[in-house]
């Protein structure tokens, strides 16, 4: 016996606990931008020492015939590039629906994984059943479901609520159906039809089911289901660590689905909804009211670029608020160049970050970072609220939901929302293309405020002309 038959197993182990221990520093990286690429970076090497020694390991007990190996290769390959060219070129507004398909494809595999020990392992213990049928629940669920959030967000599904008929009674049957296939699996009476009828059964079931939970929620809802999603694929892949006994994939399955399951949580509170509420299906209806339940119909006041450009110019602090307009509008260049511009004239220039600003977590954390903006100017809402008072400006580009003193009182679909304070601002100037509202769908009692001005018009353009005018001063 050799050294690497004698320890082989051992080493793996050691390799897995590297990989897991590169996992844990580049989530900790992940934690703020300035650190985000090196996470990125930690965990590809970790996940190809992983990657690399699970192959070594079935090469070296011949597990694994030439056909599979050239599949094996092959797969690494198209998915390794299908990965990087997308994730090269996707715009960062369709970053969403790229980590959908990014869940669509792990829930699958995970599900496969399941699916594969189902139909061909043999003396399964009742602890191992379980975690096949969870893996291919799970895995399932999440593949529709991804799958169906990634199209809504592109367009290719249309994105509003889709009212599935009968919705309850195909649930309760498939809840049923899924409940009759578990059992079959765990007795192992197959009524004669063998193991793959319970095993089929139970996945298309469970494919039918993630159809029929992401259907009926709106598109503008999916950032925090794509996030739940996300921490399925997690578990799903934990759940197929189990069933092949490998330290790693439980690891990071279990990484991924405790970060997804906490972004929920904190997505779903920055919004003031519950996870309960959500899952519960009662999501997509935003509950959104009308102006007039909002209180009197608003008195706004128009400015101009010219008379923007002055306040701002002559100001010691302006605060500048993003919003999904901004993103909309891909005015973050523009939004560079201007605080530089300030900044060349003595002004103090920050930016008040709220957790969920535009569709995505870090929305504009990313699209700042894309135009140079400096991470320090870049205050989160606790910091930045009590420092309206002292600006001389605020000028909210393309915000609105996260500006909405409405938040503040009882009764409306944002109550209890906490919000950036720009209302306490000397000034406000507000950029928008018109009365449109935000995702909530109500009006910004901040918009009829005695010291807001509105300056309408595309961000982009807006802003733009901000400049222009300044450089005119
Ligand atoms: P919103 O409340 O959605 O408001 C965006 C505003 O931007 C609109 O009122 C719109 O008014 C304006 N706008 C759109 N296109 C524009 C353009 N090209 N130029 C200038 N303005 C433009 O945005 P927010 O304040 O960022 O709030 C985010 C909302 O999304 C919150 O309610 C949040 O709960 C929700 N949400 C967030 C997330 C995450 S994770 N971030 C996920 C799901 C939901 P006009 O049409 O008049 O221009």
């Amino acid at each position: 016996m050799n050294f690497f038959d004698a320890n082989l197993e051992t080493i793996a182990w050691f390799v897995y606990l590297f990989s897991a221990f590169l996992f844990i520093q580049g989530l900790r990286f992940m934690n703020s931008p300035r650190t985000a690429r090196k996470g990125n970076f930690v965990s590809i090497v970790g996940m190809s020492i992983a990657v690399a020694m699970a192959l070594f390991q079935s090469f070296y007990h011949g597990f694994l015939q030439i056909s599979a190996i050239i599949v094996l290769l092959v797969g690494i390959a198209i998915g390794a590039a299908f990965g990087f060219v997308t994730a090269k070129k996707v715009k960062m507004t369709a970053m969403p629906q790229l980590v959908s398909i990014f869940n669509t494809v792990g829930g699958g595999a995970a599900a496969l994984v399941a699916i594969n020990d189902a139909l061909f392992a043999h003396s399964i213990v009742l602890s191992t059943y379980i975690t096949i049928i969870l893996g291919i629940i799970i895995g399932s669920v999440t593949f529709t479901g991804s799958l169906i959030a990634a199209a809504k967000l592109q367009g290719i599904v249309s994105g509003s609520p889709i009212k599935v008929p009968a919705k309850k009674l195909i649930d309760l049957l498939c809840i049923v159906g899924i409940i009759f296939c578990s059992y079959m699996l765990i007795s192992g009476n197959n009524f004669g039809y063998g193991i793959e009828f319970p095993v089929v059964l139970l996945t298309a079931l469970a494919l039918i089911m993630g159809i029929t939970f992401v259907l009926p929620i709106g598109g503008a809802d999916m950032p925090v289901v794509i996030s739940i999603l996300n921490a399925c694929t997690g578990t799903a892949v934990a759940m197929a660590g189990f069933v092949i006994n490998n330290l790693i994939m439980i690891v990071a399955g279990a990484l991924v689905g405790a970060a997804g399951g906490i972004l929920s949580k904190l997505m779903a509170e920055a919004m003031n909804r519950s996870l309960f509420n959500i899952l519960a299906g009662g999501f997509g209806d935003t509950g959104k009211i009308d102006s007039a339940e909002s209180g009197e119909a608003l008195n706004l006041t128009e400015t101009s670029a010219d008379d923007v450009a002055v306040q701002m110019a002559y100001a010691a602090r302006v605060i500048i608020v993003p919003g999904y307009g901004l993103a909309v509008a891909g005015a973050q260049h523009e939004i560079a160049d201007l605080t530089k511009i300030l900044e060349s004239k003595g002004v103090e220039v920050i930016f008040a970050i709220h957790p969920v600003a535009g569709r995505m977590p870090g929305h504009m954390n990313v699209l700042l970072a894309e135009a140079n903006v400096s991470y320090e100017k870049l205050i989160p809402l606790e910091d930045v609220n009590p420092m309206f008072p002292t600006a001389e400006v605020a000028l909210v580009v393309g915000a609105n939901d996260v500006t909405n003193p409405a938040a503040r009182r009882q009764g409306t679909p944002i109550s209890g929302m906490p919000i950036l304070d720009v209302d306490a601002a000397k000034n406000v100037v507000v950029v928008k293309r018109g009365r449109g509202k935000g995702y909530a769908g109500i009006e910004n009692e901040l918009y009829g405020l005695p010291h807001t001005k509105m300056l309408y018009g595309d961000a982009k353009k807006a802003v733009a002309s901000i400049i222009s005018a300044i450089k005119e001063l």
